[in-house]
């Protein structure tokens, strides 16, 4: 297993061209599901989770290749409808290929992903919604089987939560259904919207994209087939490195990036003391004279998300004043704090609010991953601690980053990828 060892503290400064949006790449891939003929997506990033959903297209019987970040596949002739046991419980997102094979095959399987770090994380609000579009759904020996004999009919589905994956499965499901599918409270994230345009592009009718009311015009079972396109610049990624440039008090350009998608975390690092300037798709963060506290509390977007919510506790150990991080979507997400704590931060938790003392000069230690985005808080930690930080477990953080530590080594971080 590789471990990262960063020698820090030390200052980022340079350019950075941002990948791919890994979460916008997931439910793209399976909307090719829908489609009978060849598709090319390209700017989609080299990480685990994309490899992990290939893995999955294999077993059903696609044929694809690979290459640069481009993907080139083609779902003419799957073998499997299935999505198995082993591939669901290292990547939960599989489940996004449940809408698109039901509405095609009229019936899959799909492993329950059961747990997984951050908590519970239910999928019951993705089952209800293709009940209500005429499915039956039954759990035998651990899956999901969905059958549509007939296929999917258009329904008004009213989401109690807003959930992104339950969104995307349902549009999805709904491209092909018959008739006319409205989602009310639906999750505005820019992958879900990306997944909408590509989806109009390519024929199918969607009224109210970008809004929490979408109304999905069904084809009635005629294959929807992607246009060519690239994938969005990943907003995640984008703020993670903003956070390391913050955090050591460097200065940085994004390139490749979307500024609008960024508003809530920019606004945050603005709060902080940063200086940000944007145009159409490069990002430039000037450091802050000296760092101050902020409150943050996750929520849906636009607010701020919960993906960088770790990377801006990390930041906070550094801010001058007391910051207060409330994570309002996941119930267990505060795994990093422990490990936080063992390079010195100083944060009370209670509840789902973590209460920071700041600034904290970090030692460096050895520090264990615990999921993909507490992974990056560690490393960012290591950046500003004095010393050497071991962050173990760094399979999480190939699962969304992509080249990591050689990105973070060409802004100036010292920092080696090791076997354990
Ligand atoms: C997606 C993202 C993930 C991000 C999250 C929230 C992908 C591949 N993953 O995850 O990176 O952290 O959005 O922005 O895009 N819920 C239910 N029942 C359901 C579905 C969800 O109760 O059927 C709850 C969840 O437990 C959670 C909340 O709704 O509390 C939001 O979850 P959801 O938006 O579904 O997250 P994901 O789509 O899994």
């Amino acid at each position: 297993m590789d471990y990262l060892s960063i020698t820090g503290p030390s200052r980022l400064n340079g350019e950075v061209t941002i990948s791919g949006a890994k979460n916008a790449a997931l439910p793209l891939m399976a909307a090719t599901l829908l489609c009978d003929r060849p598709v090319t997506v390209s700017n989609i990033p080299d990480v685990a989770d994309i490899r992990t959903l290939l893995k999955l297209f294999g077993k059903l019987g696609s044929r694809f290749d690979f290459e640069n970040g481009t993907l080139r596949i083609d779902n003419s002739a799957l073998s499997s409808t299935t999505a198995t046991y082993d591939i669901v419980k290292t990547m939960r997102a599989s489940i996004l290929v449940l809408g698109p094979l039901l509405a095609r095959f009229g019936r899959c399987e799909v492993s329950l992903p059961g747990g997984c770090a951050i908590g519970q994380r239910p999928i019951d609000l993705h089952l209800k919604a293709l009940e209500q579009m005429g499915a039956t759904i039954e759990i035998k020996n651990g899956y999901v089987v969905a059958t549509a004999p007939d296929g999917l009919k258009g329904a008004r589905i009213i989401f109690d939560k807003i959930t992104v994956t339950g969104s995307e499965n349902i549009i999805m499901a709904a491209a092909l259904a018959k008739g006319k599918t409205e989602i009310i409270n639906a999750a505005r994230e820019p992958e879900v919207v990306q997944l909408c345009e590509e989806l109009q592009k390519s024929g199918v009718e969607i009224e109210g994209i970008g809004t929490d009311e979408l109304t999905v015009y069904g084809t009635d079972r005629q294959p929807v087939c992607l246009r060519d396109f690239a994938v969005i610049p990943d907003r995640i990624e984008a703020g993670t490195y903003l956070c390391a440039a913050a955090i050591t008090y460097g200065s940085i350009t994004l390139k490749n990036v979307r500024p609008d998608h960024l508003d809530a975390v920019t606004a945050k690092l603005q709060e902080a003391g940063c200086r940000i300037e944007s145009d159409t798709n490069t990002l430039t963060l000037h450091p802050a004279a000296r760092l101050r506290a902020f409150e943050i509390s996750t929520t849906e977007y636009p607010g701020f998300p919960t993906d960088m919510q770790a990377q801006f506790m990390a930041l906070a150990t550094q801010a001058e004043g007391v910051s207060i991080i409330e994570e309002r979507l996941f119930e267990n997400r505060f795994m990093h704090v422990s490990e936080l704590q063992r390079l010195g931060a100083s944060i009370h938790l209670k509840g789902n609010t973590a209460t920071l003392h700041g600034p904290i000069q970090l030692l460096g230690a050895d520090v264990m991953a615990t999921d993909l985005r507490a992974s990056s808080a560690l490393v960012l930690a290591g950046l500003a601690a004095s010393g050497v930080t071991n962050v173990h477990r760094i399979y999480h953080l190939d699962r969304g980053y992509e080249n990591l530590h050689g990105k973070l080594a060409t802004l100036g971080a010292k920092i080696e990828r090791l076997k354990e």
